[in-house]
């Protein structure tokens, strides 16, 4: 994609101002980014769900701060022109700033992310106005946040009731009013979404957070059904299915190998014209060095 140029938060700020809908999609190694970025995904998150979809874990928390640099570095290879996201993962930004900075400075030093993003409410404003102070652009991340689902007491909905709705737009003013220049909704009733991106003039990108968002973001692994066996989630929209495409090609792979189907003539080398004769023929021969 030679001559793309990378957005940035002030354009992705005008693309909420222009009523441009921001497509973001996550991505964790070389391929997967290179292909987003063809496709032409606005953003790229290189989200801690690499737990989940990658790594074989059951949820975001052991997802350490050195997976995140070096998936962030592999997609940073694979999309030099888009910009990137980097999740700070599970109580990396919870102990001291300075701490959290160092963590920050690793995933954009390393990693080469453009910006973090990071979970959380008014509890983690203290450390969002630090990044920001140090030239980071934040991401913040409200509704369902993975990494305190031990917490939450499982994947559920959030904004249904009056209280909770209220919660969430103070958070999201808050994460604004710290330099935040977006914010991930997660599994946040349209409503409540709705009414969060209009208040904020910052973008929201939502996932499971209905149609109100100036932005959308899915899960690659879910987007293309790249799994051995998927379960469809309802705030999902699947455009492939890659596991299946997989596992019925590795199994035609396997088959072809044990019938001796492959290598077929078209993937052998051959040696040149007589020196078989010369092995075969005339064992007494030398070959080798000529001699
Ligand atoms: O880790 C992740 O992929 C995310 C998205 C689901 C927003 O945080």
């Amino acid at each position: 994609m030679a001559g793309k140029q990378a957005l940035n938060i002030v354009k992705l700020k005008k693309m909420k101002e222009d009523g441009t809908p921001i497509s973001m999609i996550t991505a964790y190694d070389y391929p997967s980014a290179r292909l987003a970025e063809e496709a032409g995904v606005d953003v790229i998150l290189v989200g801690d769900s690499l737990g989940n979809v990658v790594l074989g874990y059951d949820s975001t928390i052991p997802v350490t701060l050195d997976d995140m640099v070096y998936h962030t570095r592999a997609v940073a290879r694979g999309a030099e022109h888009t910009f990137i996201v980097a999740d700070m993962p599970f109580m990396t930004y919870h102990g001291s700033v300075q701490e959290s900075l160092a963590g920050i400075r690793r995933l954009m030093q390393e990693g080469r992310a453009h910006a973090v993003k990071m979970e959380g409410g008014s509890e983690i404003i203290p450390v969002v106005r630090a990044a920001v102070q140090a030239g980071v652009p934040v991401l913040g991340h409200i509704g369902l946040t993975p990494q305190s689902v031990n917490q939450i007491g499982g994947y559920r909905i959030q904004g249904k009731d009056a209280a909770d709705a209220r919660r969430l737009l103070a958070d999201a003013k808050a994460l604004e009013e710290a330099g935040a220049f977006g914010i991930v909704l997660e599994l946040v009733t349209e409503e409540v979404a709705t009414l969060i991106s209009k208040e904020l003039s910052i973008p929201t990108i939502g996932i499971g957070a209905g149609r109100g968002c100036d932005g959308q973001v899915l899960v690659y692994h879910d987007v293309l059904q790249y799994a051995s066996s998927y379960r469809p989630k309802r705030f999902v929209q699947t455009y492939g299915d890659i596991g299946t495409l997989i596992k019925d090609s590795l199994g035609r792979y396997v088959a072809d190998v044990k019938g001796r189907a492959f290598p077929a003539e078209q993937h052998v080398f051959n040696a040149d014209d007589g020196v078989m004769d010369t092995l075969y023929g005339n064992r007494t021969e030398k070959v080798g060095n000529g001699s």
